[in-house]
């Protein structure tokens, strides 16, 4: 129906080129050349990246509302790392994050019907269901059955084995490292924590995840660059289908790299309100779609809260936060924000969670309008499902070992870079003992 409709031309706005020629040249440690991604079809570039990355960088695990109380805890399998996390909120309030094994005899502590499923609630300790083992909620272990036929064993040392963690504006971080090269707060660097957004405010949750055969970075360029929606998309939506799309939407308009961390901003396309009736009729009746609720919530205000917008573009419509390694915090002009997570399984499989933050919903129209949302975008990132796999597959064949990135893909190229960057550090240190 929509199909012959033409954006009228005073919709289309202008986006800005970079300053001096491109965004890429003005980052110097990234060249122009054509880049090799062998980094995500080598098993053996996976297993030295598990050491040098997702052992050595914060990782976050999940958010402060998940642990309401003192005593909710909720697990966290880590695939990647053949690991689980107990992640609690102890009795001085105190959140803490432990390894899932009971000292006695290995058993993973917490888990409900299935061992390899994870699982959340809240407690007053931790007891192993093999032979009864107790841990409190500090980690210490209280309580060995038949204790006095163990040799006069010291309970003080068979403690839940602790992992590094902390807390950035209620996002639960941890480190595996013996000990973090840098603190959270350092290692997130002043564009991350420049950001202060009323993340608390935003309660409503809906989550889904998928388990795909791709190399997890394959997944994360996916959403790290902003043109391929026309193409890759284009059915799903008429309004991608004009050929002035392009010109309304998509582009990145500004791109800042920090330290391991980068981010890109867009218009966003909350296009309701730029042409509603390109929209499929359902959109245009929940004011709702892709770009989630079209009408603001109540945190939106005349004034952007800090850190984001960090280009001061006119036209802002949608930050995306790429965390180094494997987060993504994506933040919308409606006063929404979406969390991405790509978990490594193997060096070609990976687990791709997604979290959609709103404020709770006033009404039925404002719920629906939600879960619109979200079940569009998921849509969406079912179709790049699909492609990931066939991208991986296409480059496990090697027949082409080198590949040509655009300015729009500078979010891409960095990411590449800095995990390159991070594995060949990890090496020079191990060689140097
Ligand atoms: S393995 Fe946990 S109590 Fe035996
Ligand atoms: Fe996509």
């Amino acid at each position: 129906m929509t199909e012959n409709l033409k954006i009228p031309k005073q919709a289309a706005r202008q986006y800005p080129k970079p300053p001096e020629g491109s965004w890429t040249e003005h980052y110097p440690e990234l060249d122009t050349e054509p880049v090799s991604y062998e980094n995500s079809i080598s098993p053996e570039f996976f297993e030295l990246e598990r050491e040098a990355v997702f052992k050595r960088a914060w990782l976050n695990v999940g958010r402060v509302e998940q642990l309401k109380r003192k005593g909710s805890y909720f697990t966290k399998d880590i695939p990647g790392l053949k690991t689980s996390l107990i992640v609690v909120r102890g009795k001085d309030d105190k959140v803490r994050a432990f390894h899932n094994v009971c000292r006695h005899r290995g058993n993973k502590l917490v888990w409900t019907d299935y061992p390899a499923e994870e699982v959340s609630g809240t407690c007053r300790q931790f007891a192993c269901k093999y032979h009864g083992w107790t841990y409190d909620l500090e980690g210490t272990l209280t309580f060995i059955l038949q204790e006095g036929e163990f040799f006069g064993i010291d309970k003080s040392k068979y403690g839940l084995v602790q992992v590094h963690c902390d807390v950035w504006k209620g996002f639960i971080f941890v480190n595996f490292a013996a000990e973090p090269e840098q603190s959270l707060h350092d290692f997130l660097g002043p564009m991350i924590t420049a950001i202060d957004y009323p993340f608390e405010k935003l309660t409503q949750r809906y989550y889904y995840r998928g388990d795909i055969n791709s190399n997890w970075k394959i997944f994360h360029d996916a959403f790290q660059e902003f043109y391929h929606p026309p193409i890759l998309h284009g059915h799903q939506n008429p309004v991608m289908r004009q050929t002035d799309y392009q010109d309304l939407g998509f582009y990145t308009s500004y791109f800042q790299a920090e330290g391991p961390h980068r981010v890109g901003s867009t218009s966003g396309g909350a296009g309701g309100k730029l042409v509603p009736e390109f929209y499929n009729p359902i959109e245009q009746v929940m004011r709702s779609g892709l770009f989630g609720p079209w009408d603001p919530s109540e945190i939106v205000t005349d004034q952007l809260p800090p850190g984001l917008n960090p280009g001061n573009k006119k036209n802002w419509g949608l930050d995306s936060f790429q965390i180094f390694p494997n987060f993504a915090i994506v933040f919308w002009e409606t006063g929404w924000y979406l969390t991405y997570h790509y978990w490594p399984v193997t060096h070609n499989r990976l687990l791709f969670e997604a979290n959609a933050y709103f404020t709770p919903p006033r009404n039925v129209r404002e719920r629906l309008a939600q879960q619109l949302g979200i079940a569009t975008i998921k849509e969406y990132a079912l179709e790049d499902c699909g492609t990931l796999e066939a991208t991986q597959m296409g480059l496990e064949s090697r027949v082409v070992t080198q590949f040509p990135l655009g300015d729009q893909e500078f979010m891409c190229r960095h990411a590449n870079k800095v995990i390159n960057t991070w594995v060949a550090d990890y090496q020079q240190k191990q060689a140097k003992g």
